[in-house]
């Protein structure tokens, strides 16, 4: 899956994307993070919300964080190509989990931008931890989502006379 997300377009070659997978033996530390992580945003949160944020990190088989590093400073490719390579990444490594039987989806939230998720993550200054991966088995039917038509994004180029 990984292979596979090294495979996606990328400017310059800069590898803007990497991956961090949280072991299941470090999930509590990652569930402590996000505690920290809701008290940084609200001092005053319950104990039920720190309950169902630590929750959020234990959940599910596999859990993936993605990490974009991004040169603001590159002539060549500007910040926004290098977040599309990010995004590249990660959706080839959605695409290759389901070729492989399984499912994902990216969650992200406020905690990944917070100090208690870098400093956890070990981020330097140009890195931005964009969401996170939960991989598994999907449970019964998929959920089908609204999807724009095709012919809503898609026109034929017709430059003004
Ligand atoms: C960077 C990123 C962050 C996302 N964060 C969330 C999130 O926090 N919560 C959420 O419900 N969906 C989030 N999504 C959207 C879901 O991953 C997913 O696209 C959505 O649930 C629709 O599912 P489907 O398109 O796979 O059917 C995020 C998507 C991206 C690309």
């Amino acid at each position: 899956m990984v292979r596979a997300a090294c495979a996606g377009p990328d400017h310059g070659r800069l590898s803007p994307a990497r991956f961090v997978y949280i072991a299941d033996d470090q999930r509590d530390a990652l569930a402590d993070a996000f505690v920290a992580a809701a008290i940084e945003a609200d001092s005053t949160a319950s104990g039920d919300r720190l309950a169902s944020t630590r929750e959020r990190a234990l959940n599910g088989p596999c859990l993936i964080a993605v990490i974009g590093r991004i040169a603001d400073d590159n002539p060549q490719v500007p910040p926004h190509e290098q977040w599309v390579a990010v995004g590249a990444a990660l959706q080839n490594l959605l695409l290759a989990a389901e070729s492989f039987g399984y499912r994902g989806k990216t969650v992200s939230g406020a905690r990944v931008c917070s100090q208690a998720l870098r400093r956890a993550f070990a981020l330097r200054d140009d890195e931005s931890l964009l969401a996170f991966v939960a991989l598994g088995t999907l449970k019964g039917e998929a959920k089908e989502m609204p999807r724009r038509s095709p012919d809503e994004v898609l026109s034929v180029f017709a430059p003004p006379a």
